[in-house]
């Protein structure tokens, strides 16, 4: 069935919502507010519905022609139809909307989006490397719900030596992993993690990697706020290399805030699902103690290396519920934690806030996660004193979140 609807703001996900005649909600991927479109229903549930854009009757100002030839298929950047400038108010009011409808709570008044750049910012990225039937070798991305590749020849969003390295090299990386599997060369598809450290080097990761490869092939240096980190591209990195020291000054900045305050101190910080010890290692020299804390055992060498050079620092390898069940906080702590999409875990809450900590500094990449964790601190005593919005993923409706919570 297909309808005319006036398209009346945007919502999380990217999607244009609409109402249709019966009252009932209707969203509508690739329409932008204000615009009037005819709409196919794709989906038609009893209190809401999904459409797909047919024809735009009434064009927005803020539209603009996507840049990439996959827009729409590869499902990475739905957000290309908005232009850039516009993009920043979207992220803010719909941080702003998601969070009332989430923890009936407003965000502060002086809530701000940091923008980077809008094209080739993407630094790291998963990519899938296969020889079509023609013998020749293809790269491109997974398709978000199918197992189907969209193969590209250049990403927009990916940094340009991203690009370079994939069109100089998946052919070689592919011929490699097929040597060192030992497998015969047939249409296998083989999934490679890229990082490019934004200093000339872009490092690779796939599994089978022989160990004797790893350290010149996966591993790289990035050097951030002046403080060298050393990763490798198969451990979780950020992937905005130019918008991420915004990122450290702003949680710099609610570290040293935290402990001329006195809700926080320089006693202990305490870094939860810390990555490759990343925020510790540029906090280091302001704490007398430090405890990293993070799940993913390749990350642990390189913790160790970015926190040495003395100093009382623990690196812990290990889920972040299970070290707060069996260690005690119990002065007021810096806590700062930057969990995955899944939020917090229940149990991980729990202790936090059963314990001496204060001051929360969180560092978050799902606002609906967030909005759930944040609601139990508030029944802690918890209240919102600063929230910050990152995009790091521009053309995308992804935010990165800081908050900082203390009670
Ligand atoms: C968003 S990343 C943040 C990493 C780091 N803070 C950084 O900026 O590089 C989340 C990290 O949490 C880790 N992780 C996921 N679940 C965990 C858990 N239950 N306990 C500890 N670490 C976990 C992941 O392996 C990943 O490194």
């Amino acid at each position: 069935m297909q309808l005319e609807l006036r398209i009346e703001k945007l919502v999380q996900g990217g999607e244009g919502f609409a109402r249709l005649p019966d009252g009932r909600a209707c969203f509508v991927q690739g329409a932008l507010a204000g615009e009037f479109c005819r709409v196919e229903l794709t989906r038609d549930k009893k209190d809401f519905a999904h459409g797909k854009l047919v024809k735009i009757l009434e064009r927005s100002p803020d539209r603009e022609t996507p840049r990439c030839a996959n827009y729409n298929k590869c499902g990475g950047c739905s957000l290309q139809h908005l232009s850039a400038e516009k993009q920043a108010l979207y992220y803010e009011s719909v941080s702003r909307e998601n969070f009332r409808r989430l923890a009936h709570a407003d965000l502060p008044e002086n809530f701000k989006i940091h923008m980077g750049p809008a094209w080739g910012y993407r630094n790291r990225a998963r990519v899938v490397i296969s020889r079509a039937k023609d013998g020749k070798v293809r790269y491109g991305f997974r398709m978000q719900k199918s197992n189907g590749i969209i193969p590209f020849a250049n990403c927009p969003v990916l940094t340009p030596a991203v690009n370079e390295f994939l069109k100089a090299n998946a052919s070689k990386i592919y011929e490699e992993s097929v040597q060192n599997a030992k497998r015969p060369p047939r249409n296998f598809e083989l999934d490679v993690n890229v990082f490019d450290n934004g200093n000339g080097k872009v490092s690779y990761y796939y599994k089978g990697m022989p160990a004797a490869d790893f350290e010149k092939k996966a591993v790289s240096v990035v050097e951030i706020a002046g403080k060298k980190i050393r990763s490798d591209a198969s451990v979780f990195f950020q992937s905005n290399l130019s918008l991420l020291p915004e990122l450290v000054y702003a949680v710099q900045n609610a570290v040293d805030e935290g402990i001329a305050s006195g809700e926080a101190s320089d006693a202990w910080l305490i870094d939860l699902f810390s990555g490759v010890g990343f925020f510790a290692a540029i906090l280091k020299d302001k704490f007398k103690k430090i405890t990293t804390v993070e799940r993913d055992d390749g990350c642990l060498k390189h913790a160790k290396e970015n926190l040495s050079g003395g100093g009382n620092v623990e690196n812990v390898s290990a889920p972040a519920e299970d070290w707060l069940a069996k260690n005690v906080v119990d002065c007021p702590a810096t806590l700062i934690v930057d969990p995955p999409r899944t939020g917090l875990p229940p149990s991980a809450l729990d202790a936090i806030v059963k314990s001496s900590v204060n001051r929360v500094i969180y560092v978050s990449c799902d606002p609906v996660t967030l909005a759930r964790d944040f609601t139990k601190f508030r029944e802690a005593g918890f209240c919102l004193k600063k929230a910050e919005g990152f995009a790091f993923y521009p053309q995308t409706p992804h935010l990165e979140m800081l908050f900082v919570l203390s009670r």
